[in-house]
């Protein structure tokens, strides 16, 4: 799926800017970021809310428009200009390109015409800041093979670590729509969920997204899992592809916690997630488990590749399988290990206090700030202990301990 543009327009007249954001509300892969009725407020509307296309209507004052036109381009502010116009004048759409316009789209303005040169734009706007999505942000599904693994523990207290950093603004989605405790681990009573996102999805906009969402102190945000138990699915794997998208477009990394029970919306999610981290214990069920897991995702073209392995609690229990012989039995590396320390991790939680503020300087704590900077780095592959990536199976496990 593609990621969201953002979108600020400028346009005085408000029979045809008001058609314009009907169009877009139409589209899902653009954000409709800012809107302002005046030429001469535009420029700082763009400077605020830096969007990735500025869409200015000429029409109202063709000479302003083209002025403004000109200021954009020369500016710092990092965009695409597309300029529309009922005119098909070819001095005033040479005039426009010269000054800096990307593409000039008459009017009325054809949705397929529209989407074509988004798409053409989209290109110009991610080849002009590098990777794709570097604006964007990614998205991190956490998936536990056991209950009590330490999913939550994870997708929290990363989020947490990461907004140590205030260019971060770390969001935790909490997919466990029915026992989901993220809540907790952050000592939120929140006012909205995920249910008010999913009942408004026709008409979502900015501000009620983001009233969804809870900032914690720590920096990171969460949209939680609705109130009440419910048993009817709240939210449809389409739905929730959409808030997603619009949640990457503007924030920088999205902790998905999702069920354990391999659902349809938890295996939607997968599919448009960058990294898929799948949390493990060092003992027999868990790593047949991840096994078995290992095995269902790779059934999925959009989710195998994506998938690395937590290994939590490391040093739990004496008796705990070998770190090797684990590795030999999943026949692949594993992203990270996580030490033990159930007195830091329980006081973090019973007191709703994440990680870097309750014990900044514990081992957990340390394991988690080295942890979060190999998020960022795209290609894990070479990273890492790498071992035979044919699965052994579980026979040699305890051999040789
Ligand atoms: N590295 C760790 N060291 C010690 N204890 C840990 C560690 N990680 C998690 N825990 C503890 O394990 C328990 C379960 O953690 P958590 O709730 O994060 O698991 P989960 O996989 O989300 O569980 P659930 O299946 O209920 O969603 C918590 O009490 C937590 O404090
Ligand atoms: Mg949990």
């Amino acid at each position: 799926m593609k990621s969201v543009l953002r979108l600020a327009t400028v346009d005085p007249d408000e029979q045809s800017r008001n058609s314009i954001k009907s169009m877009l509300l139409g589209v899902d892969t653009v954000w409709l970021e800012a809107e302002c009725s005046r030429y001469e407020f535009f420029m700082d509307v763009a400077q605020q809310t830096l969007p990735d296309i500025a869409l200015i209507n000429l029409d109202s004052n063709p000479q302003k428009a083209l002025q403004l036109v000109a200021e954009i381009a020369a500016s710092k502010i990092n965009c695409v200009i597309l300029v529309i116009s009922t005119s098909q004048e070819g001095s005033l759409i040479l005039q426009a390109m010269r000054n800096g316009a990307r593409e000039f789209l008459n009017l009325p303005l054809q949705l397929e015409d529209f989407v074509a040169s988004l798409d053409r734009l989209r290109v110009t706007v991610r080849g002009s800041t590098g990777e794709v999505g570097s604006r964007g942000g990614q998205i991190i599904t956490i998936v536990g093979v056991g209950g009590g693994v330490g999913c939550t523990a994870i997708a929290v207290n990363s989020a947490a670590t990461l907004a140590k950093n205030p260019q971060n603004t770390p969001v935790i989605i909490d997919l466990d729509l029915a026992l989901g405790d993220a809540d907790v681990w952050l000592d939120i009573i929140p006012e909205h969920s995920i249910r008010d996102i999913a009942e408004n999805i026709t008409r979502l906009d900015y501000g009620l997204l983001k009233r969804s969402l809870t900032r914690h102190d720590c920096g990171a945000y969460l949209l939680p899992r609705p109130v009440e138990l419910e048993q009817d699915a709240i939210v449809r794997p389409d739905d929730l592809r959409r808030i997603l998208a619009l949640l990457k477009a503007t924030f920088s990394h999205l902790f998905v916690d999702i069920s354990k029970s391999f659902s349809r919306l938890d295996l939607a999610v997968m599919e448009v997630s960058d990294r898929i981290l799948l949390v493990t214990q060092l003992d027999l069920s868990c790593l047949r488990n991840v096994i078995r897991t290992m095995q269902l995702l790779d059934q999925f073209p959009s989710i195998r590749g994506k998938v690395d392995i937590i290994v939590n609690r490391v040093g739990l229990d004496e008796s705990d399988i070998s770190l090797q012989k684990a590795l030999e039995a999943i026949g692949q590396s594993v992203f990270w290990q996580i030490p033990n320390d159930y007195a830091v991790m329980i006081g973090c939680r019973n007191n709703g206090i994440p990680l870097p503020q309750f014990a900044p300087r514990s081992r957990v704590a340390r394991s988690f700030s080295d942890m979060v900077d190999r998020f960022d780095v795209v290609d894990d592959a070479a990273a890492g202990e790498e071992v035979a990536r044919k699965r052994s199976g579980l026979f040699g496990l305890f051999a040789g301990r």
